[in-house]
C-alpha cells in the first residue's frame, strides 16, 4: 500500500539514537538545548523551546497568552482536533470560522465573521504548509497563535510561519515534515513567555536540582525545587531531540523530494477536467509542502478507487464544527462544509519513490478517464 503521509528515516537517525543510547543519557538534555538552537537559528526565530508534542505546544501557548477566562479564541473548523481542544483545556471558548475554499486556510473576513466584544485571541494554520495572509489577520489587533504544525520551512514574505504572532507553534510527529517521532515546540515575541515556557514544561519547576546544584556550587539543599506554577509535565527527550537534529540536517533535501513530486502532480494532473489541485504559494512566499490536497466531487470514488488500487489517501481534516464535541447545530461554515465532501490528500512525503508516484498519477487518470 503506498501510503498517503510519511517521514524518511535514514542511517544518520539511526547512529543519532544509538550514540544516544550509548550516552546512558535518553530524557531532556544537551541534545534537546543543541536542537533548540539549530532549529531556532535556521527559522530565524527569537526564542525555541522544545515539548514533548504539538498538540502539548498549542496548549501551553494559549497558557503563555494569559487571556481572560471564559474568552472566545477563533479557531478555523478545518484543522486538527488539538487547536480547539487546547482552546477548551485552557478554560477558553473556540469559535470556529470558515476557511477560503481554494487556500483552505482563514482569511480575515473568515475571521471578522466571528469577532466579538468576547474574543481575546485569532488561531491560524498554514495549511498543508500554504502561509496565511497575516497581514490581514494582524491587522485587529488582537494576540494571534499560528499553528505551523504543517509549515516547518514555509515562509511569509521571507519569515518562517511561526515567527509572526505572538507565539507559534510546531509539530515533529511521525509524519511531519521533520520528525523526532513525536514532539513538537514553541517559539514566542516576548522573552518572557520563551522563559516561561522553560519552566513550564518541566511541571512548572525553576531548576532541576542537578541544575541548581551544578550553577551555584555554594547553594546548600538544591534538591529543593522552586516550583512557580502548576503545570502538566511535557518535557521532550534526548532521543527525539537526536533524530530531529539530524532531520533539521536534511530538511533542505527532504523538501526538495517533497517539492519534486509536488511539481509532478501539478504537471501531471492538470488537464482533468474536475479534478481541482492545490494553490501553490504565491512569488512572495515560501509552501511548506506537507500536504497535496485535491478537490474532487466524486471524491468518495476517487478515494475508494485509489484504495482498491493500493494508494492510501485520506482527508485531513473532518471538520471540528461538524463534531459531536464541538457541534455548532446553527452555524453553516460553507466553504469547510464543501472540503468536507471534496478534499483528498493524495500520497506526499520523502519517501515515495518516482514509479510510487507514477502508480499514484496513473491510478488518478485511470479514475477520470474511466
Ligand atoms: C494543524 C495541526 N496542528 C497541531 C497538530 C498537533 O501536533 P502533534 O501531532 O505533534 O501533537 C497537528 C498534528 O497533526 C496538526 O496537523
Amino acid at each position: 500500500m503506498i501510503s498517503v503521509f510519511g517521514s524518511d528515516i535514514g542511517d544518520a537517525e539511526i547512529a543519532a539514537v544509538t550514540a544516544c543510547m550509548k550516552s546512558q543519557w535518553l530524557g531532556f538534555g544537551k541534545k534537546v538545548e543543541e536542537f533548540e538552537a539549530a532549529f531556532a537559528d535556521r527559522l530565524n526565530l527569537p526564542s525555541f523551546v522544545m515539548v514533548d508534542s504539538g498538540s502539548n505546544a498549542l496548549y501551553m501557548a494559549l497558557v503563555l497568552l494569559d487571556l481572560p477566562r471564559g474568552s472566545e479564541v477563533i479557531v478555523p473548523s478545518f484543522t486538527w482536533v488539538s487547536c480547539a481542544q487546547a482552546v477548551l483545556l485552557a478554560g477558553l471558548k473556540p469559535v470556529f470560522c470558515d476557511v477560503d475554499a481554494d487556500t483552505m486556510n482563514a482569511r480575515d473576513i473568515d475571521v471578522e465573521a466571528r469577532i466579538s466584544s468576547k474574543t481575546s485571541a485569532i488561531m491560524v494554520v498554514h495549511y498543508a504548509g500554504l502561509p496565511v495572509q497575516m497581514d490581514a489577520i494582524l491587522r485587529f489587533g488582537l494576540p494571534v497563535i499560528e499553528d505551523a504544525a504543517h509549515a516547518v520551512d514555509a515562509k511569509w514574505r521571507g519569515r518562517s510561519c511561526g515567527s509572526i504572532g505572538e507565539v507559534g507553534i510546531y509539530s515533529f510527529d511521525a509524519v511531519k515534515n521533520l520528525t523526532a517521532g513525536e514532539g513538537g515546540g514553541i517559539t514566542a515575541k516576548d522573552a518572557t513567555k520563551s522563559a516561561r515556557a522553560k519552566h513550564l514544561r518541566y511541571c512548572g519547576i525553576g531548576k532541576s536540582g542537578f541544575e541548581a546544584a551544578t550553577s551555584a556550587p555554594s547553594l546548600a539543599r538544591w534538591w529543593e525545587y522552586d516550583i512557580k506554577e502548576p503545570f502538566i509535565k511535557m518535557l521532550p527527550t534526548n532521543i527525539a531531540a537526536s533524530i530531529a537534529a539530524v532531520q533539521l540536517s536534511r530538511l533542505d533535501d527532504l523538501q526538495a523530494r517533497r517539492r519534486a513530486i509536488w511539481d509532478r502532480y501539478d504537471a501531471e494532473l492538470g488537464d482533468l477536467g474536475g479534478l481541482v489541485l492545490p494553490k501553490s504559494a504565491s512569488p512572495s512566499d515560501q509552501h511548506g509542502y506537507f500536504t497535496y490536497c485535491v478537490r474532487a466531487k466524486e471524491r468518495d470514488a476517487l478515494a475508494r478507487a485509489l484504495l482498491e488500487a493500493g494508494i492510501y489517501t485520506t482527508l485531513r481534516y473532518h471538520p471540528l464544527h461538524l463534531n459531536r464535541l464541538y457541534a455548532e447545530t446553527e452555524r453553516r461554515l460553507p466553504n469547510t462544509e464543501r472540503l468536507n465532501e471534496e478534499a483528498l490528500s493524495i500520497p506526499l512525503h520523502p519517501r515515495l519513490t518516482d514509479d510510487d508516484v507514477t502508480r499514484v498519477i496513473a491510478g488518478i487518470k485511470r479514475f477520470y478517464r474511466r
